[in-house]
């Protein structure tokens, strides 16, 4: 590899490779499921959380906007299932040192959510049927802190986010416990009238952290980059 190769022509060339390998690699295949892969793509804290895609009605900033990355592929006559295979790979092998996050779904997901990229992006109008539906799934209730202990755990499914985003304690010494069953690192970490961090764990650890908390509202977040700004955070009132 190349230094500098950061630019979208010198990523989508060897992913182009990998694609055929991929596609040609695979046995026995399901049909993708696109109303999975919109469901996935778009729920709180993952792809579309970094990406704009206009059908999946997302908006973020952290990575391209997937509609203009595939727009000229689109345009050019590369066909869906190319660009599906673009997309499965770009999930499973990101940029090195880039804020995406690799793998964060897996096998059969991953192919839904790459099949639904290639079928939304850049393609004009709205999405109709069981399509226009697949809503996001809703946060969990809020946690209130029991014997001093707060327990917020990261979302198991690898989305950028906790299992809520509302928690509350009384002010004195709490225990922050994060369980993270999710196949990707989190950490937990607390800013406003006091901070305070966990160590960044992988799957099957916990990040714990002690704080002296004031009263006061704050932020709990996950200081692996990009994280926070894909929505792994919430607000914590301490009265
Ligand atoms: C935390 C932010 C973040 C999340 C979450 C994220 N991405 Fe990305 N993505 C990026 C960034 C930044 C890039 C730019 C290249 C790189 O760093 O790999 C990128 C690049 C891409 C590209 C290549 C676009 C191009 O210009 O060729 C595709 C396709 C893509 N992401 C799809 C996805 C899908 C599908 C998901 C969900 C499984 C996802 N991304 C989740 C940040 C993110």
């Amino acid at each position: 590899m190349l230094p500098g190769k950061d630019t979208r022509a010198g990523l989508i060339a060897p992913l182009a490779l990998a694609a055929l390998v991929t596609v040609a690699g695979c046995g026995r295949q399901e049909a993708p499921d696109l109303v999975n892969g919109k469901r996935l793509f778009a729920g709180k804290g993952t792809c579309g959380s970094c990406h704009t895609l206009a059908r999946a009605n997302t908006k973020g900033t952290v990575g391209p906007n997937l509609d203009d990355a595939f727009a000229t592929d689109k345009r050019d006559g590369l066909g869906q299932s190319s660009i599906e295979g673009l997309v499965i790979d770009q999930i499973a092998y990101p940029r090195r040192g880039g804020t995406m996050p690799a793998g964060l779904v897996k096998g059969q997901n991953a192919r839904d959510v790459a099949a639904y990229v290639a079928y939304a992006a850049a393609r004009a109008g709205q999405d109709t049927g069981a399509l226009a539906t697949a809503a996001q799934p809703a946060k969990g209730p809020p946690v209130a802190e029991k014997a001093g202990t707060l327990t917020i755990a990261a979302d198991p499914t690898g989305a950028l986010a906790y299992v809520t985003d509302k928690a509350s304690a009384k002010a004195g010494t709490a225990k922050f416990v994060m369980p993270n069953k999710s196949p990707i690192q989190h950490n937990i970490a607390l800013k406003g009238p006091v901070t305070g961090a966990g160590p960044i764990v992988g799957s099957g650890g916990t990040s714990t952290f002690t704080a002296s908390l004031k009263p006061g509202t704050y932020e709990f977040y996950c200081q692996v980059p990009g994280h926070e700004a894909a929505g792994m955070k919430g607000t914590l009132t301490v009265k």
